[in-house]
Formats: C-alpha cells, sequence, structure tokens
C-alpha cells in the first residue's frame, strides 16, 4: 500500500499528539511530536539561563544552537518516542509547566524554527509518517496528503491538560493551567515566522465535544479513502 504524509495541525491541548500517536500505530508509520523539539531547545535555553525574565538571552541562545543534539528513542515498555536532549531522556521534564511557560518565546525564534523545521523534513522525506504541531501542514509538509487543523475551546483544552498534569503527580492550578493554554494561543498565532494558522486544504476538527474513539475513526476513514485514491 502506497505511503502517505498525514499533517496534524492545532492549538495546544487538543488531543493532537493521543491521535496522531494512535493512527501512526494503526497505519504502521512513524510518529514524530513537533512540539517535544521545541521543548527541548527550551529546556536547555532554561539550563543554559537565556530565557525567562531579566536574563533572557536570544543571541546567546542562537548562538548555541548547533550545540543541540535533539533524538527520539523509541521506547518498547511505553508504545511511544520519547526525546532525548544531548543524550539525556529529557520526555517527562519537558512537559512540565515550567518548559510550558517559555516555550512559546522559543518557538518564535526565527533560527530556532529554521533548525527544527529542515530536521522534521528529512524525517519525513519517505513518507509513512504522521507528524503533528502548529505548521506541519504549512510549513513542513506544505504537499501532505492529509491535513488535519485541530481545535476545541480553551476551557475543554485547559481542563484536559489540567487533569494530564496531576496525573503525572504535577502541583498546578485549573486557573493557571487555562491561562497558560490562552497564553500560548496568543503568541502562537501571532508570531511572525510560521504562525498557527489553518492551511487552506486541511480538514477543520473541533474535539470539544468529541470522545477519543469517535475521533480516531473519522481521522483513520478520511486516511484509508485518500490511500485507497491513490
Ligand atoms: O504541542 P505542544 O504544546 O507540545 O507545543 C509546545 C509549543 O511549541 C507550542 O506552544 C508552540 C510550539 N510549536 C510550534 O511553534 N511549532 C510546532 N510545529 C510545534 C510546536
Amino acid at each position: 500500500m502506497e505511503k502517505i504524509t498525514i499533517a496534524i495541525d492545532g492549538y495546544s491541548s487538543t488531543g493532537k499528539s493521543t491521535i496522531a500517536k494512535q493512527l501512526a500505530k494503526a497505519l504502521g508509520y512513524i510518529y514524530v511530536d513537533t512540539g517535544a523539539m521545541y521543548r527541548a531547545v527550551t529546556l536547555f535555553a532554561i539550563r543554559n539561563g537565556l530565557v525567562g525574565g531579566k536574563h533572557e538571552n536570544i543571541h546567546a541562545l542562537v548562538q548555541l544552537l548547533p550545540k543541540i543534539r535533539l533524538k527520539f528513542i523509541y521506547n518498547d515498555d511505553l508504545g511511544f518516542s520519547e526525546m532525548y536532549l544531548n543524550n539525556e531522556n529529557v520526555e517527562n521534564e519537558i512537559r512540565g509547566l515550567e518548559v510550558s511557560k517559555h516555550v512559546s518565546r522559543v518557538a518564535e525564534i526565527e533560527e530556532v524554527r529554521h533548525m527544527l523545521v529542515d530536521m522534521q523534513k528529512k524525517m519525513g522525506k519517505e513518507k509513512g509518517i504522521v507528524m503533528d504541531g502548529r505548521d506541519i501542514g504549512t510549513v513542513v509538509f506544505p504537499d501532505a496528503e492529509l491535513k488535519i487543523f485541530m481545535d476545541a475551546s480553551p476551557e475543554k483544552r485547559a481542563y484536559r491538560r489540567y487533569r494530564e498534569l496531576l496525573e503525572k503527580g504535577q502541583k498546578v492550578s485549573y486557573d493557571d493551567v487555562l491561562k497558560n493554554v490562552q497564553h500560548r494561543d496568543q503568541i502562537d498565532s501571532s508570531r511572525e515566522f510560521s504562525p498557527l494558522k489553518k492551511a487552506d486544504d486541511a480538514i477543520a476538527f473541533d474535539n470539544s465535544d468529541m470522545g477519543l474513539k469517535e475521533q480516531f475513526e473519522r481521522i483513520y476513514n478520511y486516511t484509508l479513502r485518500i490511500i485507497e485514491n491513490k
């Protein structure tokens, strides 16, 4: 069966990665969470004191970009790939609120986007890939055969994220999570380079009132239809 490229974009905490992971598994495709790559660069910047507060130094971060090695390594027990930053597993740390607070700032930097988009294009050369992010259908794979743009109300998204963080044992308040979601939406949609926006040929997919099973079935069916017609 011919392999295709699937781009899943949308607002934060719309459940993109859950669906993208399931879809990749069902199709035997590679799954790439590009948010994890922006998060890992942000963690690197935080650790080096280059973002946040008075000490922000974007110029120094750009200078240090060649020192950043990112790798996804598949974890058999978990059934998904984990993010490694310079050979250290940072999968848990990149999901915390500290990284979430600064990641949109880092994702605005043109040089960061160039570096990560280049890596992402290389990963998708052979097709057979499901990639989720903000600019996959618009910038990384403008020719993707299937593009989905996910959305849900900010309150629903914040609630999902809040539950997720609690389950991971992180102490957070719903209000802080909602503020973070709204703040990131605003920065992600208004930044100069590759702002978050729906590609003209993407399917708008609002999952505010949809369970996981229904979401998966709908998107899987879109995929099968495209593959059958190739
Ligand atoms: O998907 P996520 O919430 O883990 O993404 C974290 C941040 O990274 C998000 O606020 C925006 C940014 N991002 C981006 O700008 N472009 C992408 N392709 C993926 C994520």
